[in-house]
């Protein structure tokens, strides 16, 4: 990181004033350093309060989208990511599939402050208002088959789990397959959307689209019960960085089992009730269990063993 990116840190987490004199100190470099850094960051659009003789002080809502700040959370893989930030988009995942479509190339990743029509599963919305979410996706060309995206849906939400934890210090849970919940509200939901060779069943692309409420307030009355944020104070920017070298490492060694493991201690299914659809019916059935492939397992009640892969199912209670 470079001395704006520290000082930008610093201020972000602290609640009161610091001084120039202790920035200064604490970062090891000169005071005309850390007055060019804050101007730096003031020109950014970052809404930095100085008072003299006691110091700067972020104004909490000032966390302004920048490439150039994402690209460099993304530690190992910044070179690769081809990064684009816009203030309002439709969607990103509908907007990456049109970057895909004129050819651009894997690791594009799009980041929005704000979608007018955020898609989620199932054809249904995903409310993505401005200020107080993020949302993002990033392309993939992987050269395995279909079979194997399960995969990555469930490793993205290890990804997402990960630099949440260690950001935040929150402890997130995952709802079967790639729901993120804290305090038994939903903070984040994952979309993804591929495309295959119908021949070769080869997957041609796939996006990965990632919505994160970090402090909406007022959700609309149909998710109002369900929705929740992680209500800190946190950069986008480092947000979204960190989890992007998560994925793009876990995809980079893809045949690495080892995040199942995350994946089950960060899981909240083992116990739970649900009810799922499967061949167009509902059940119901307690969970035992996920094993090695992601897949939920489930004692249907009637003596049987249902192994899940795929679809919706709804936790009967948290
Ligand atoms: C769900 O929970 O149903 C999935 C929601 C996925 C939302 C993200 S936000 C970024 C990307 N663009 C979209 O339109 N959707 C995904």
């Amino acid at each position: 990181m470079n001395t704006k990116q520290l000082v930008l840190s610093k201020l972000q987490y602290s609640s009161s004033y610091i001084s120039g004199q202790l920035l200064a100190d604490e970062l090891n470099v000169s005071r005309a350093s850390i007055w060019k850094a804050i101007n730096a960051l003031k020109k950014e659009g970052y809404n930095i309060d100085s008072v003299t003789n006691k110091g700067y002080r972020l104004i909490s809502d000032s966390d302004v989208l920048s490439d150039k700040e994402i690209s460099s959370c993304i530690k190992d893989y910044s070179e690769q990511v081809n990064i684009y930030t816009f203030k309002t988009v439709t969607s990103t995942n509908s907007l990456l599939k049109e970057m895909y479509d004129k050819g651009c190339p894997e690791y594009t990743l799009i980041v929005a402050d704000e979608q007018t029509h955020g898609r989620g599963r199932l054809g249904r919305e995903f409310y993505s208002p401005s200020k107080t979410g993020i949302y993002f996706s990033l392309l993939l060309k992987p050269d395995f088959t279909v079979s194997s995206s399960i995969k990555i849906t469930s490793m993205t939400a290890v990804a997402v789990c990960d630099a949440i934890n260690t950001l935040t210090g929150i402890n997130p849970h995952i709802k079967w397959i790639n729901d993120i919940f804290v305090n038994n509200k939903k903070v984040c939901g994952i979309l993804t959307e591929a495309s295959t060779n119908f021949e070769s069943g080869e997957l041609n692309y796939i996006i990965i689209g990632i919505g994160i409420n970090i402090s909406t307030i007022n959700f609309p009355d149909n998710i109002s019960d369900i929705a929740g944020s992680l209500n800190c104070n946190i950069s986008k920017n480092l947000l979204v960085g960190n989890i992007i070298n998560n994925l793009i490492h876990m995809y980079n060694n893809f045949s690495d089992d080892s995040y199942i493991k995350k994946y089950k201690e960060y899981s909240l299914m083992k116990d739970k009730e649900i009810s799922y659809v499967k061949n167009g019916s509902i059940f119901t059935g307690k969970v035992i269990d996920i094993n090695d492939r992601c897949e939920l397992i489930v004692d249907d009640h009637k003596g049987n063993i249902i192994t899940l892969n795929s679809g919706d199912i709804s936790i009967k209670s948290f």
